[in-house]
This record gives structure tokens, C-alpha cells and sequence, in this order.
């Protein structure tokens, strides 16, 4: 062996080393980086910080495959480039390391079982089915999801807003009227597609008390974007006498509930049904394009005109909009006093 050779062996060992310390480093800043960024909203449910720690084990596993890869491909475009005069120096093929292809092919395995087996587990610790659960069934139409629960004496009551009382573990039934819609509040960390003629299914035990989006995630339609409602986390108390309200508005009528707390503030209807989300109203300070504009739209229009867009869209759509964006089941979800509360207030700031 020349001493050339001698050399260049211990050049490329302390190349190694330099490559490893690099890698390291960069990996021991990468999951930091990882670990420490502030990734999801609220935990809202219980099920969250099991799917928040499955995340954390992940970002550990990955992200040094990741970085080690990057760092030896870019030392290695660096540190061994074609310089001039070189062209037809190539080293030596190199075929056959026994060794080297059972470990590469080892360490991938192991770390694929590991994270698919602890992910598994964890999923199905999820899903287990609770007893006492409250049963909501969740319906995603073009473009509005509506919520149904077992009203006092098993009436269906339906709500365009979502409630669950913190701490009893919650069973979703999810369907569709029409296309796969996808149930997601990312607050809960789970979420099911919602496919027409199938039910679905999905589990949270809600955990902290507070307001969340609920948001559609597969692409639906014109109005996809738009698909997003309210996800309310509250006591036990509050949830019972929601739905108590919720019962008797829908069977009774607005004035009939009486010592319910005054009639609903069309505003405040407005708002909540996210009406805002494609309308432009000054009034309400909302700024939706989806939907015609409604200080234009319903200028001087009576209030039976403006009842009827609500309830029954379709009858009359406004020049240059499409038919079907706007929800059909407002009749359904916003109670007799709430609706007339609406019309009684749009009617009015659109004078
Ligand atoms: Cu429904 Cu996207």
C-alpha cells in the first residue's frame, strides 16, 4: 500500500466524521425546531393530546432521516464535485456490501413497524366505543352541515349550530345528502369524510369549553370554501338547556316557548347562521362574495320576497349567480321566531 493511499483512507475517515457531527447537529436542531412550533389550535377534546403526541413522535423519528439524507447528499455535491480537468477521472465502481444492504434495509423496517404498530394503537384507544355516549347525527349537504339530536321524547331536533357538553364522550354519525363532504374540527384532532348512502362514524370526548370552527375538508363544490360552521364546547347544564330551547322553539313556534329569554335579535341570527360568510350586509359589517350582495340585492323588497330566498333559494336566483350554493334547509335549521327575526331584520336595514 503506498503511502498515497494511506492518505487518502484517512481523509475520508475524518470526511465521515465531519458528515456525522454535521448531521447530527443539524438533526438535534431540526426536532427541536419541530417539537417547539406551536402546530395545532386548542386541545378541545380528549382524544387531542393522544394525536398531539403521536405528531411529536413522528417529528423525532423523521425529521433526522430527513435532515441526515440532506446533509450527506449536499456535503457530497460540495466536497466531491467535478472541479476542471477532472472530467474523466471516475473512481471505481462499487457493487455487493452485504453489510451495508441489511442495515439499510433493517433500520427502515423497524422504524415503519414501530411508528405503524404505536399509531394503530393509538387510533383504536381513540375510537373505543364509550358507554353513555351522546349520539349527534351529522348531515353535509351543498354547501352546510346540520346537526341532529334526540330531542325530550325522542324528538329529532336539528341545529345548523353544533353543541356538545364538556366531558361525555360524544358518537358522530356522519351522512350525505349529496357529495363525499369531509367532517373535520380541527380543534378535536378527528375528522371522517361524509359519503352519500354510507355511515360513518367518529368518536371525541369534548375536554375544554370554548367555540371552534367546523370545517368541510374535501373538496365539494362552488361553495366548498364556505362550508364552515361552529363547533360550541359547553357545561353539562348549558348543553340540557340548549337543547331543551332548542325542542320547544321547533315545535312550538317563537311566541308559544314564552319566559324563554325575549325574542332572537335578527342580527344576532344573522350572524350566527354565518349568513356573513357569503353575504355582504354593512349592517352586520360582512363582506362575503359567494352570495349576491344583500344591501343591493333586497333594496325596497318585501319582506314575503326575502322569506322565500331564505327558505326556498331556488325559486328565484339573482342574475349572475349559480343556483344550489346557498343552502336549502334554512327552513329546517333556523327556528320559526329565529327566521322571522331575520326577515324582520334584513327587511329593515336593507330599506
Ligand atoms: Cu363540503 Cu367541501
Amino acid at each position: 500500500m503506498g503511502s498515497d493511499e494511506v492518505t487518502a483512507t484517512e481523509e475520508s475517515r475524518s470526511h465521515f466524521r465531519q458528515l456525522l457531527a454535521i448531521g447530527a447537529t443539524a438533526s438535534v436542531l431540526g426536532v427541536a425546531l419541530g417539537l417547539l412550533i406551536d402546530w395545532f389550535p386548542t386541545q378541545g377534546s380528549e382524544q387531542a393530546e393522544t394525536v398531539d403526541t403521536v405528531w411529536d413522535v413522528l417529528i423525532i423519528a423523521s425529521v433526522p432521516v430527513f435532515v441526515l439524507v440532506m446533509t450527506v447528499v449536499l456535503y457530497c455535491v460540495w466536497r466531491y464535485r467535478m472541479k476542471p480537468g477532472e472530467e474523466l477521472k471516475d473512481g471505481p465502481p462499487i457493487h455487493g456490501n452485504t453489510r451495508l444492504e441489511i442495515v439499510w434495509t433493517a433500520i427502515p423496517a423497524i422504524l415503519l413497524v414501530g411508528l405503524c404498530s404505536y399509531s394503530y394503537v393509538a387510533l383504536t384507544d381513540i375510537e373505543e366505543a364509550k358507554a353513555d355516549s351522546l349520539e349527534v347525527r351529522v348531515v353535509g349537504e351543498q354547501f352546510t352541515w346540520t346537526f341532529h339530536y334526540k330531542g325530550p321524547g325522542g324528538k329529532d331536533v336539528a341545529s345548523a349550530q353544533l353543541y356538545v357538553p364538556r366531558g361525555r364522550p360524544v358518537n358522530f354519525t356522519v351522512q350525505s345528502l349529496d357529495v363525499i363532504h369531509d367532517f373535520w374540527v380541527p380543534a378535536f384532532r378527528m375528522k371522517i369524510d361524509a359519503v352519500p348512502g354510507i355511515d360513518t362514524h367518529l368518536r371525541i370526548t369534548p375536554k375544554t369549553n370554548g367555540e371552534y370552527p367546523v370545517i368541510c375538508a374535501e373538496l365539494c363544490g362552488l361553495g366548498h370554501a364556505v362550508m364552515r360552521q361552529t363547533a360550541h364546547v359547553v357545561e353539562k347544564a348549558e348543553f340540557d338547556r340548549w337543547l331543551q330551547e332548542r325542542a320547544a322553539g321547533a315545535e312550538g313556534g317563537g311566541e308559544e316557548t314564552g319566559g324563554g329569554g325575549g325574542a332572537p335579535g335578527g342580527k344576532a341570527v344573522f350572524t350566527e347562521s354565518g349568513c356573513g360568510g357569503c353575504h355582504t350586509l354593512a349592517d352586520a359589517g360582512t363582506s362575503g362574495g359567494t352570495g349576491p350582495d344583500l344591501d343591493e340585492g333586497l333594496k325596497g323588497k318585501e319582506e314575503a320576497f326575502i322569506r322565500e330566498s331564505i327558505v326556498d333559494p331556488s325559486a328565484e336566483v339573482t342574475k349572475g349567480f349559480s343556483d344550489g350554493i346557498m343552502p336549502q334547509n334554512f327552513g329546517d335549521t333556523l327556528q320559526p321566531a329565529e327566521l322571522d327575526a331575520l326577515v324582520k331584520y334584513l327587511a329593515e336595514v336593507t330599506k
